[in-house]
């Protein structure tokens, strides 16, 4: 049994909240609510007391609350943060950091894995500003329950009203559930982002990577009890937590990055989008711009991959596990298996990313599984399930080589 926090926020799927505590209890859960100001007009606190048996959270200035300073008791002894419904302007302030409440509190003090369940009208759902906010939180490792299709409360018909209550149980049993993985205790590397080439100070030749991918694989390799190192290339999204984090520039950078980590890791994961060639010389003072064209002359960065296809490790016991991307636009399983041979890995994870919903950016991604035994298609969907389905296959090899116990 475990204690989870239900954040219920001022949303008209707040009621739904009540249903969603008894299915947590129901599962063996034990829940404290937290409700912000907006929830209680919406649903009596007394309701969730009743439910829970506990006292209901409303607010941070009550007498009594700051004995022990309870947002930061409660952040302790969580194991999950549900907010249920979690309207735009609590998910604003999650992703900025803003802690004026306790539900905003509790959510920076603790270090349980966060869950919402957003609802909210679907406007306001495909606002730039909200889906920013959601990438910001997902790239910290927050999942989310998508919203629904259907009638609003608003009149509107589409997208945005709060889960089944059935479904936001099942999402939050899940997260709590023992992860039974191949991969708890193994240490992974994972790349993420771009890298970025100095032509002079001020002047780079660099890609669309948002670090997104990478980052999602890393966020659910340590759900799964990895200990992960991530190199990272510059991007503005928040890395997830992970053991190590490691940020890089340059291709040569992530090189010298990458290569240290192998020397110990079990599996390395290359999502970032590593620049194949890189100014030959680059200048120590800024270019000055003249009337004519400019010729740069590039020369190729160090093939990461190939060099670690190349370690004594990997070519005596086949560790590390080798994982590469191919992005590619045109022929994109075709090169993809042209790219896993000629690079000496053992799985490609090729991304079509001619799409405009998949590859570069976006929050979703759709891509094609090449390995030795085969070829599988991962459909569109969130880049953090596109990662959990890549690892799952990562498993099977750390199962098939059975790898060596993780070395300390
Ligand atoms: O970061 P996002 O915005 O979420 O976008 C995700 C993504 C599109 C960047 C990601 O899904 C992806 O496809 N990453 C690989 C991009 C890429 O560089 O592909 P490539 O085909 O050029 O490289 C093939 C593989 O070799 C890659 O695993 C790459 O990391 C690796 N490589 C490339 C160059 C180099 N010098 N050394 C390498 O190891």
């Amino acid at each position: 049994m475990s204690l989870i926090a239900l954040g219920v926020t001022g949303g008209i799927g707040a009621y739904k909240a009540v249903e969603v505590c008894r299915g947590l209890q129901i599962h063996g859960h034990d829940v404290v609510a937290v409700m912000t100001r907006s929830a209680a007009r919406f649903v009596g606190p007394l309701t969730f007391e009743a439910i829970t048996r506990r006292a209901v959270i409303t607010s941070q200035w009550k007498f009594g609350m700051n004995a022990d300073i309870e947002h930061v008791a409660i952040a302790d002894a969580i194991a999950l943060l549900l907010v249920a419904p979690c309207t735009a302007n609590v998910i604003g302030k999650f992703a900025h950091g803003i802690a004026d409440d306790f539900l905003t509190s509790l959510y920076l003090a603790t270090r349980a894995p966060v869950l919402l369940a957003p609802s909210m009208n679907s406007n306001m759902l495909v606002h730039d500003a909200v889906q920013r906010n959601l990438h910001t939180l997902a790239a910290r490792g927050v999942r989310c329950v998508e919203p629904g299709d259907g009638y609003l409360a608003c009149g509107w018909i589409g997208k945005g009203r709060l889960a089944e209550p059935a479904e936001i149980v099942a999402a939050a049993v899940a997260m709590l559930a023992p992860v039974d993985s191949a991969l708890s205790g193994r240490r992974v590397v994972v790349t993420a982002g771009p890298t970025y080439e100095d032509i002079d100070p001020v002047r780079y030749l660099g890609n669309r990577s948002s670090g997104r991918m990478g980052f999602a694989i890393a966020a659910e390799a340590q759900r799964r009890g990895a200990r992960v190192t991530l190199v990272a290339g510059p991007t503005g999204l928040e890395p997830p937590a992970a053991e190590e984090i490691v940020r890089v520039r340059s291709a040569a950078e992530m090189h010298t990055a990458v290569m240290r980590a192998a020397a110990r890791a079990d599996v390395v994961i290359m999502a970032a989008a590593v620049a194949d060639y890189t100014p030959a010389d680059p200048a120590s003072r800024k270019v000055a711009k003249t009337d004519g064209p400019m010729t740069l002359t590039l020369r190729r960065t160090p093939d990461i991959l190939a060099d670690l296809a190349r370690l004594p490790s990997r070519l005596s016991s086949g560790v590390p596990i080798l994982v590469g991307f191919a992005a590619e636009t045109d022929d994109a399983e075709a090169r993809g298996r042209e790219k896993r041979a000629r690079k000496g890995i053992d799985l490609i994870v090729v991304n079509d990313v001619s799409r405009s919903d998949a590859g570069f950016e976006v929050a979703t991604n759709a891509v094609t599984l090449i390995d030795a035994e085969g070829e599988c298609a991962v459909p569109l969907q969130s880049k953090e399930r596109v990662a959990a389905a890549i690892l799952d296959r990562v498993e099977w090899f750390v199962r098939a080589r059975t790898a060596p116990p993780v070395r300390a």
